[in-house]
């Protein structure tokens, strides 16, 4: 198992080049299955997850490479509705496949990813809405059998409990070739549902309302292929921030994606941070304390602050001025990442959905394992700005996330080697 050993102490500075977006490469991904025709998707980020999705689409029977930033799909050749096993654990985002393997080929076998790193996350609001488009859904043992009747879903009126990312976009996907109008109500407004459904109209499709709660999907019989750039990664590009904060430096942010960052951006104005922003830059300069941020970080729904960014958010507040108290309200289980950062001297309590962190004078190295993508980008900003060297392993769980991360760390002067 590889790890990162990062010598900590150096203020990181300089200019770096955002990668593409995970969260919206993997939807798109798979929405190049309901496309009769070639995508070529700029920007594509190379990550695990990434290659993970190129592996379900060829062994649907697409043609996917991925080559320097770009990954080339051709769906003409769909065979297969049935996703093995094995390829559906390696990636939790596999369930994305379901609603546009359903679009495409009216009939899919998938089995439910297993418990995960950020606590149970059920497939519930994804199943309810996929048979009210005329979906007939089979569970045997974990194993998920989808088939519509008629080949071809029909259109309805969803109101989800919750937004939903995940089923937003299962139900987009579903609905962009089902017979009629779909409209989602109460559905997830984040960047990336808008960015596949920027990618989905560029393929044929008849969508409006991305952004806002109420979307609106007219069928169409066929998609056809189109050439796609893929939006910039916000949570790494919050991570790259959170970095710059933590080790008293100054960095550029190329490639931003300014008002999707917003909510993070306004955060970091808190801690007394120098940032500008224009022209798809960031500009930040640690002031000359970092201080901690008065009102409760509550993570939410976008336009809320990021869930995603709330474990790299927390570990530039750990030697901030003062105590910052964080909200924790989309995932049961998403403090994991705390135990590392306390060994590392942080003062960090949590109770159930609250973390409270009052800031420390300084931190120190340790031996450390990443517990989850997020969590492990944060255990890598602490160590960047402790005294000494960390180990921290299980770094799979950073491939996930991030590309060339060690890479973009050196550039800006961190010490960091994967062994
Ligand atoms: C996506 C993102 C993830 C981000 C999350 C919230 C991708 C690949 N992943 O995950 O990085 O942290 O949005 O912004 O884009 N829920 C149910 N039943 C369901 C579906 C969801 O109870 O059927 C619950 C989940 O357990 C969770 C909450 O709803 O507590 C939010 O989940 P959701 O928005 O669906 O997140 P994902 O799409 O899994």
């Amino acid at each position: 198992m590889q790890k990162f050993i990062i010598m900590g102490g150096n203020r990181l500075s300089g200019e770096i080049t955002l990668q593409g977006s995970k969260n919206s490469s993997l939807p798109i991904m798979a929405a190049a299955l309901l496309a009769e025709g070639e995508c070529v998707l700029k920007s594509c980020p190379l990550l695990t997850d990434v290659y993970s999705a190129s592996r379900i689409l060829n062994c649907l029977g697409c043609r996917c490479r991925l080559s320097s930033g770009n990954a080339i799909i051709d769906a003409s050749d769909v065979s297969a509705f049935e996703i093995p096993k094995e390829l559906m654990r390696e990636m939790r985002s596999s369930i994305m496949f379901m609603g546009a393997i359903l679009g495409r080929m009216g009939e899919c076998i998938i089995s439910i990813p297993g418990g995960c790193e950020l606590g149970p996350r059920p497939i519930d609001m994804h199943l309810a809405a996929l048979k009210k488009m005329g979906v007939d859904i089979s569970d045997n043992g974990g194993i998920i059998h989808c088939r519509i009747p008629s080949g071809r879903a029909n259109g309805a009126k969803i109101s989800l409990s919750f937004p939903s990312v995940g089923t937003t976009e299962n139900i987009i996907l579903c609905a962009v070739t089902a017979e009629g109008e779909t409209i989602i109500n109460n559905a997830a407004r984040e960047p990336e549902i808008c960015d596949l459904c920027r990618f989905l109209r560029a393929c044929g499709a008849e969508i409006k309302g991305d952004g806002e709660s109420r979307i609106i999907i007219n069928g169409v019989k066929k998609l056809h292929g189109c050439e796609y750039t893929i939006m910039p990664d916000r949570i790494a590009g919050a991570t790259y921030l959170a970095m710059t904060a933590a080790t008293g430096g100054e960095m550029i942010l190329k490639n931003a994606c300014i008002a999707e960052m917003e909510p993070f951006i306004s955060v970091f104005e808190q801690t007394g941070c120098g940032i500008y922003a224009a022209d798809n830059k960031i500009y930040i300069r640690k002031g000359a304390r970092l201080r901690a941020i008065k009102d409760r970080i509550r993570t939410m729904p976008h336009p809320g602050f990021p869930t995603d960014a709330q474990a790299v958010l927390m570990s530039a507040l750990i030697k901030a001025d003062g105590t910052s108290v964080f909200e924790e309200n989309i995932f049961d289980c998403r403090y994991r990442h705390t135990d590392a950062l306390i060994k590392m001297g942080a003062d960090i309590q949590v109770m159930g959905k609250i973390a409270v962190i009052r800031g420390v004078k300084k931190l120190h190295g340790a031996d450390i394992e990443a517990t989850d993508l997020r969590g492990g980008a944060a255990m890598a900003v602490a160590a960047l700005s402790a005294e000494g060297t960390t180990h921290l392993g299980n770094i799979s769980h950073i491939d996930r996330g991030y590309e060339k991360f060690e890479n973009i760390v050196s550039s800006l002067g961190g010490r960091i080697q994967r062994e």
